[in-house]
């Protein structure tokens, strides 16, 4: 295929129609349409599980479909590795990392395509010129030679935008790419789509903000359980509109903040210091209380749950809850007394991917379970339909392996884990990220409840209309410290974001 036959041509660059896929007896993809037009940003939206990753990964010819039509260039095509897609000009940002944690951050970047000198040795210095330049583009701050082991999930993101974009690809299809970056770097990441977009190239873009649906993108496809529902302009539509498609009814109340009695405090952390992270940060959370840490991504929040928590260590500080003092280091003393963290990085750390949904929720709550060293079947199972079903946990069986659920069915399971635990301060790090519009709605609901009967609840977030509709008190870090705290009358967007983005001295 030559660029002339290709910009000659006129029609849809892209075209699915009614593509479908299973795995044995699940339905992932019933009737999956969709077309890419060349100068265009595709939005693909839908609820979790709604099949909208099997697409990513029919077109990427990482999965084959079962039936339907798939035309790539006016041609019909079938891709059978994902080399075959790639030659072809289709780049793809997987919604999970797929950097080889041993390699460099630019080994990654070039996997498989280094540049060569004479007699074939690899030309590292073009390979690390290349890295930077595309760094500079994006905004990133990450060290090329650094192995990709340990970078934060907005770094690791960051690393699959640079490798794809590297591509120079015809088509670039991006699976929730923003999901872990802040604010700069999904401005910085939409310059750069735009810009592709502008020399004439097909783009199509998986979230589940509105905000940057409508910010970014020129067209939209909705998708529910597996069939396409509409197409539309995005002129032409509205929030409102595609949340009906999307969930087939309206999401009335995004924030069911219920107010709820505060109780005694549950949880204090004093003059905690982690040198060079996070600085003498002091702070309680009472029962019945929600409390929010906002801040920008990076700002240390993560880092100061975790050390509390006692994965991370500290240098300073102490961390009492319910007048005992926790041992530094020691997650486990932290359980006993009733702390449970629900990670952030919720792949990583929180679901045994080999595991069924059931084993999965009954993780950390198997001691109580078991009967004379026997864990009952029957009363795992009920255990983990109850919360299955709380959250909406969308999968054909409790044995359904949490490795093949949709990425925001997997956060589901491990929030589930948690959850049945039945902790007394509950801490959650970004508790709907990748989450759909109607589930978020739910997991709100779901901590004013708990709320409600009494938990003390800690959260993170990097959306400010859930920090402001559903904490009680809004502490903001920035660059390691407290630079605010605000009651949740006093918490506007503009104090909040004010504290967020200034030192302590200027706030004050
Ligand atoms: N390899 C697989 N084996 C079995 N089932 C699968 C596999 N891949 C996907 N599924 C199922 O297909 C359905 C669609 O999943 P998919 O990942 O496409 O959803 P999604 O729209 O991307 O959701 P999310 O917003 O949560 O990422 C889900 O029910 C999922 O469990
Ligand atoms: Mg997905």
């Amino acid at each position: 295929m030559t660029d002339s036959s290709a910009a000659s041509r006129s029609g849809p660059t892209l075209v699915l129609d009614k593509v479908a896929k299973s795995f044995g007896q699940v339905v992932a993809l019933k009737s999956g349409s969709l077309e890419l037009e060349n100068g265009s940003i595709h939005a693909l939206i839908g609820e979790n599980g709604a099949g909208k990753s099997t697409i990513v990964k029919i077109i990427a010819g990482l999965y084959q479909r079962d039936s339907g039509r798939f035309e790539y260039l006016g041609e019909p095509v079938d891709f059978t590795t994902t080399a075959q897609s790639k030659d072809a000009g289709i780049a793809v940002i997987y919604q999970e990392p797929t950097l080889f944690p041993d390699l460099s951050v630019t080994e990654n970047i070039f996997m498989g395509r280094q540049p060569t000198l004479s007699m074939g040795r690899i030309d590292r210095k073009a390979m690390r010129e290349e890295t930077e330049r595309l760094f500079e583009q994006l905004g990133v701050r990450v060290d090329p030679d650094h192995p990709t082991r340990g970078l934060s999930i907005a770094d690791q993101q960051l690393v699959e935008i640079a490798k794809a974009i590297s591509l120079d690809a015809r088509v670039l299809i991006m699976d929730e790419p923003t999901a872990a970056l802040s604010g700069v770097e999904v401005e910085r990441l939409f310059a750069v789509a735009r810009g592709l977009r502008d020399e004439g190239r097909a783009l199509m873009f998986i979230s589940h903000r509105f905000d940057e649906v409508f910010a970014l993108c020129d067209t939209v496809t909705v998708m529910r359980d597996g069939e396409y529902i509409a197409t539309s302009a995005i002129a032409e539509t509205s929030v409102d509109a595609l949340v009906r498609q999307m969930v087939g009814r309206d999401v009335t109340n995004m924030f069911p903040k219920e107010v709820a009695e505060i109780g005694e405090v549950a949880m204090s952390v004093e003059g905690l210091t982690r040198t060079g992270v996070f600085h003498d940060v002091s702070f309680e959370v009472r029962s019945g209380e929600i409390l929010a840490l906002a801040g920008l991504v990076g700002a240390g929040r993560s880092e100061i749950v975790r050390a509390a928590f006692g994965v991370d260590p500290y240098d300073e500080g102490t961390v009492t809850v319910a007048g005992a003092r926790l041992r530094p280091g020691d997650p486990s003393a932290a359980m006993a007394h009733g702390v449970a963290l629900i990670p952030e990085d919720r792949r990583k750390q929180g679901a045994v991917l080999e595991s069924g949904i059931a084993r999965n929720i009954t993780l950390a709550t198997r001691g109580r379970l078991a009967r004379g060293g026997l864990i009952w079947n029957a009363l795992e199972n009920d255990s983990a339909q109850e919360w299955a079903s709380r959250l909406e946990v969308k999968a054909t069986a409790l044995d359904t392996l949490a490795g093949t659920l949709s990425g925001g069915n997997q956060q589901k399971v491990v929030i589930a884990k948690w959850l049945a635990t039945e902790p007394r301060v509950l801490i959650v790090d970004e508790p709907t990220r990748g989450i759909d519009v109607g589930t978020k709605a739910e997991v709100h609901r779901l901590l004013s409840d708990l709320a409600g009967q009494g938990l003390a609840i800690i959260t993170i977030s990097s959306e400010l209309p859930e920090v402001l509709g559903m904490a009680d008190r809004v502490l903001v870090v920035h660059e390691g410290r407290i630079t605010g705290e605000f009651s949740r009358e006093e918490a506007t967007p503009e104090a909040v974001m004010h504290a967020a983005t200034h030192k302590l001295e200027d706030v004050r």
